[in-house]
């Protein structure tokens, strides 16, 4: 692993702004990553505040540890996923929080780090690396026992409706045809004979494979599995008047997030008799629109210009 956690936090003055940490309050960030945005947010809760920091990832807890020790009293830090929100909570005899954040995706310490499996430029470290892909490296299935065991029309789907890519199918192919593959080495070569010359050429700073790799990480991960239920289960522990504040990555996300948003942010129509209230919703959209980061934020951070801030406030 490499020491130093390579990580900038996406849209800091954007989470400020709209999570509105104030001194004394209880705070989950359940993305936690290298602490970054937690760190802005203990600032702003002191002295009596409390954040609750939530990663599934064991290198970026232990990178948050460290980031954040000046802050020993304030934090507690959880190695999970965030979908158990509620179970960890309890554990921590917490029954109501004024903020949550997600801040969705892969840290970019996770891309950097080669044994991971995560990095698809084609450098001597990233070739020999394990087809791993996991968040959590003690659980679950890897991106090699997809590629090695699925059916070829399971990947072909897989690629195009998580990864957006053109050759889908003649990339399965390939994988299917060259098994088994034991490094991204290996899945490079798939992906190269599935993908004419012409399209390697054209893509941006040799970002060819990086699709198929996307698609794999959000499968391994069950990274939409796993959205609908960290933002529910976060809801019931806000207080009313809490905000959650989510940040996604890829279109397929944040229609995720915007569908979930609304459902819960619906006054039913339905009125079951006259003069009986209708269904009330159980929070309110802060921002009809997404918000998105600054021009001056994705030059001076190109990993953003994807970014997309959502957030609700619990009625
Ligand atoms: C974009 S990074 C967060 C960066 C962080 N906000 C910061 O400022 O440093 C996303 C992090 O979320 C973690 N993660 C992704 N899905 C998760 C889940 N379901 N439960 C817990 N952690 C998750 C990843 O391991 C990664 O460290």
């Amino acid at each position: 692993m490499s020491t130093v956690f390579t990580h900038e936090s996406v849209m800091p003055y954007e989470v400020v702004k709209y999570l509105g940490p104030q001194p004394g309050d209880i705070i989950v960030d359940g993305t936690l990553g290298g602490g970054g945005h937690a760190g802005l947010i203990l600032e702003r809760i002191l002295p009596k505040g409390i954040l609750v920091g939530i990663d599934q990832d064991k290198e970026a807890i232990e990178a948050a540890e460290k980031k954040l020790s000046g802050f020993k009293k304030n934090t507690k830090v959880i190695q999970g996923n965030f979908k158990d929100i509620g179970k960890i909570l309890t554990e921590l005899k917490i029954d109501q929080v004024d903020g949550i954040l997600l801040d969705l995706g892969i840290s970019m310490h996770q891309i950097l780090t080669p044994e991971r499996g995560f990095g698809f430029y084609p450098s001597p470290e990233n070739l020999k690396s394990p087809l791993d892909m996991r968040m959590n490296t003690e659980t679950g299935i890897t991106a090699a026992d997809i590629l090695n065991t699925w059916k070829e029309r399971d990947l072909t789907e897989l690629f195009f409706k998580l990864g957006d890519e053109k050759y889908s199918r003649s990339i399965a192919m390939q994988i299917v045809r060259r098994r088994p593959l034991e490094t991204v080495g290996d899945l490079l070569e798939a992906i190269k004979a599935g993908t004419p010359p012409s399209y390697r050429a054209k893509s941006l700073k040799n970002k060819w494979a990086a699709n198929v790799f996307r698609a794999l990480r959000m499968e391994v991960n069950n990274e939409l599995g796993v959205i609908k239920e960290g933002i529910e289960g976060g809801l019931k522990l806000l207080r009313s008047g809490g905000k959650m504040v989510v940040i996604t990555f890829h279109s397929i996300e944040d229609r995720l997030v915007k569908e979930i948003f609304k459902e819960l942010t619906l006054t039913e129509n339905y009125q079951p008799g006259f003069g009986l209230p209708k269904e009330p919703s159980v929070a309110e959209l802060v921002t009809k629109k997404p918000v998105s980061p600054t021009e001056s934020e994705i030059r001076r951070n190109p990993a953003a210009r994807s970014a997309k801030l959502r957030i609700i406030k619990k009625l």
